[in-house]
């Protein structure tokens, strides 16, 4: 139940490079993750059986289309937007109705929880409002979010707030975003001595607590979106904790946007809640009636059935993930120019996390006078982006989410029926600025009978070798001592104590070792900075290993348009290093360098310049952590054998062995998966008997992702847990053995019939 026809159609005619090519073309600066995708094990079904009379089967509503026209005239906040001044949309904000009440309870007060719904003015008020109370006096107001998105957009909205309240005319570098409001995300720091206001991902707090133990230059921090319950966020819960009970001039305010905050509360010791009213208007929900077989196609069909059937209000669409969205948004726009110049015009808007900044910016922006705005958007409008004047909301009752794959031993990304909370928060994304109406392309008896009622926070679900690390490094020795909110599984735990140690960042009783302390040094996961660290340590290759870090810290930088694909394939071709994906990423690099990172160049070789614009900002800034650690940067000088090895140091876990053409065995876990047809040795039809990859892909079948060719010996001398030569020596003896003996019985049985043959013909 969890696919999609349509969707099943798109990847088919997708690889993983022109799924990730858009964001480059559509030009990307930000970084992204990689982008596994777990998922669609289900029953196949035929997209063309889809019923495309674009008839949406709702449970009728008698009074739904005159109740809708009454109260259609004004709702619409863009215009809002237009024509009130910062100031007034400021003082609008439910928030600010409470301003002083709230302030109060924060004097007096070292933690506390706000409660309020989306919308209200949490994210993007409180911190100012701590600010003109005085707080940044003493330090900065730090606000953490789950999403990078978030921290972007609204650090940016909350710049021109700041700014719009001071003196137009006399805008100085103070008023731009990164000056007394920044933000900062992995790999990129848009703060400046001036800062005052800074938004940042949880995970950035969580490292700059390995810095400064007491987060010392913050006089407040507002966790905001508490209740997404992200690793990180849990994490610096129980962090944070500590802190506050140390530094008592430090105030926490955890913010939620559902009701249930005692968890909260009471982790905290019992703190005081507090709940900003709301102003929600009354949201009608309609469920389909029959179970969807195609949430592509059905969400389609619904945002078309709004746009011709029901009076204005922008459109907000609930999808999985930028696969889903595109989808979406193309097929609404080909079904809109087929109908040609009398059909009203529709805005279709994209919104996921790696889609460029501008593009993004676009939701928040007004539609030209009457034309209907349709936003097509990940879990992250959910609650951590508000836009205003959506009237609509379609649902189609899944997201993505990272779950631990203990098959494989690793995160993957699987699309997951929403829960109950998530359900009823997308709902009431229509009834912020007037009643609304909320469309769930699943039926009553689905969100009854298999939703969750919350959906399991992340420390329960994920990997957690990069969280243990850092537990580590903070000196937390037994990991069951700490205080988390919601306990991991000790299994998890384990597997990724287990992982560190056999990575060699944990010794045997489990204590961090030195390569352990400098890798956590690194914003990377463990099997990168463990390749770093190896490579200064044993190769001499460490400037290689940095670019290849920070190529596979980017999208993909190959361009791959729609109608060039032979010609794009032939141009990435040509930077093939046949043993190593990783090595043709360090190729293409250095030649984009020797040409100077030229933007006619990259264009001319298929290269997104701006792809490899951001990964050499990456590099810079790994750089500087290894030079901070006193750690030579030396190359390796050509002999690219030792780039090789390193590799192998740090995913030799991810190793597998030959089995037919083009298709490998995992060592460990015996899953088979194929070369990726991007890869260069499948390219070049180079099939070595160990390969080394990056991650496993999951499609129609499992793809190994950035494959490297190491030798046998490399894994038993790199990975004794796992390997032997003795062991491996005494196979291929086996091996040998037998062949000798079936190539022995073949003769002696080909020997015999020839015999026969020869017996038959004399006596012929
Ligand atoms: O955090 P909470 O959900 O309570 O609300 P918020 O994010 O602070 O949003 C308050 C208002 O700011 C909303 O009306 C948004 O439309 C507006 N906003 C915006 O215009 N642009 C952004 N990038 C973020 C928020
Ligand atoms: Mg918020």
């Amino acid at each position: 139940r969890d696919g999609s026809a349509t969707l099943r159609r798109l990847r088919e005619t997708k690889d993983k490079n022109t799924m990730r090519q858009r964001f480059w073309e559509l030009g990307g600066s930000k970084m992204g993750n990689a982008m596994g995708v777990k998922d669609d094990k289900g029953e196949e079904k035929d997209s063309e059986e889809v019923d495309e009379s674009g008839e949406v089967d709702y449970k009728k509503n008698s009074g739904f289309a005159s109740h809708m026209k009454k109260q259609d005239q004004s709702n619409s906040s863009s215009d809002f937007a237009k024509t009130k001044s910062i100031k007034q949309q400021r003082e609008y904000l439910p928030v600010f109705t409470v301003r002083d009440d709230l302030l109060t309870i924060i004097r007096e007060n070292n933690v506390v929880i706000i409660v309020g719904e989306t919308g209200s003015g949490k994210t993007t008020q409180l911190t100012q409002y701590l600010m003109e109370d005085g707080l940044t006096d003493y330090g900065m107001v730090g606000c953490t979010q789950p999403r990078r998105v978030a921290a972007m957009s609204v650090a940016k909205r909350v710049s021109e707030e700041v700014a719009g309240s001071t003196v137009k005319s006399k805008m100085t570098e103070k008023d731009e975003l990164g000056g007394t409001v920044g933000y900062a995300i992995r790999f990129e720091d848009q703060t400046s001595e001036h800062t005052k206001i800074k938004y940042m991902t949880d995970g950035v707090l969580l490292r700059e607590s390995l810095r400064d133990p007491d987060l010392n230059m913050y006089s407040a921090i507002v966790m905001d979106e508490a209740h997404e319950r992200s690793l990180n966020t849990d994490v610096l819960f129980g962090i944070l904790k500590k802190i506050v009970a140390r530094r008592s001039d430090l105030k926490l305010i955890v913010t939620s946007a559902t009701l249930s905050a005692e968890t909260f509360s009471d982790f905290f010791g019992g703190v005081p809640v507090f709940r900003i009213p709301g102003r929600t208007f009354k949201v009608e929900t309609y469920f389909a009636k029959q179970v969807a077989e195609d949430y592509v196609m059905e969400a389609v069909k619904q945002v078309l059935q709004i746009h011709f059937n029901s009076g204005p209000g922008d459109i907000l669409v609930f999808m999985t993930g930028q696969e889903d969205i595109e989808g979406v948004c193309s097929m609404l726009a080909e079904k809109i120019g087929t109908l040609g110049e009398g059909a009203p015009p529709l805005l279709v808007l994209p919104m996921y996390s790696q889609l460029p900044a501008d593009m993004q910016a676009k939701i928040f922006e007004a539609a030209e006078n009457g034309v209907r705005k349709v936003i097509v958007s990940t879990n992250v409008a959910e609650t951590s982006l508000t836009v205003d004047g959506i009237k609509y909301v379609v649902d189609c009752g899944f997201c993505k989410l990272k779950v631990f794959n203990s098959k494989i031993g690793m995160d993957t990304l699987n699309v997951t029926p929403v829960s109950k909370a998530n359900a009823n928060q997308r709902s009431g994304r229509a009834g912020r600025t007037g009643p609304g109406f909320a469309f769930r392309l699943y039926t009553e008896r689905q969100f009854k009978d298999e939703l969750m009622e919350n959906s399991v926070p992340e420390i329960q679900r994920t990997n957690l070798s990069n969280v243990v690390l850092l537990l580590k490094s903070l000196g937390v020795d037994n990991l069951l001592d700490f205080d988390f909110m919601s306990p991991p599984p000790q299994a998890t735990l384990e597997s990724s104590l287990y992982q560190l140690w056999v990575l060699g960042a944990l010794d045997n009783t489990g204590a961090l070792t030195k390569m352990g302390t400098n890798m956590s040094e690194f914003p990377l996961d463990p099997p990168l900075s463990k390749m770093l660290l190896f490579a200064h340590e044993n190769g001499n290759c460490s400037d290689e290993i940095l670019t290849i870090v920070a190529m596979l810290s980017v999208p993909s930088v190959f361009f791959r348009p729609k109608d060039r694909e032979e010609e794009s394939d032939a141009a990435r071709e040509k930077f093939f290093v046949p043993e190593s994906d990783h090595l043709t990423l360090l190729n293409v690099y250095l030649r984009a360098k020797q040409h100077k990172f030229d933007s006619q160049w990259c264009a001319k070789h298929f290269i997104h310049s701006k792809g490899i614009g951001k990964s050499r900002e990456v590099r810079a800034q790994l750089v500087d952590l290894m030079k901070q650690q006193r750690l030579p940067i030396r190359s390796c000088g050509g002999t690219w054998d030792v780039v090789r090895r390193a590799i192998c140091s740090a995913y030799f876990y991810n190793s597998s062995k030959i089995k037919g053409i083009g298709e490998y065995v995992n060592m460990l876990t015996g899953i088979t998966s194929c070369l990726h047809p991007s890869s260069a040795l499948f390219g070049l039809g180079y099939t070595p008997d160990f390969v080394c990859y990056h991650e496993l892909i999951s499609t129609s079948k499992e793809y190994m992702s950035c494959v490297t060719a190491v030798d046998g010996a490399w894994l038993a001398e790199l990975g004794p847990m796992f390997f032997s030569v003795k062991e491996s020596y005494a196979n291929r003896l086996l091996k040998r053995d037998t062949e000798a003996k079936r190539k022995a019985a073949m003769d002696k049985e080909m020997a015999l019939a020839q015999k026969q043959l020869d017996a038959r013909e004399e006596a012929r």
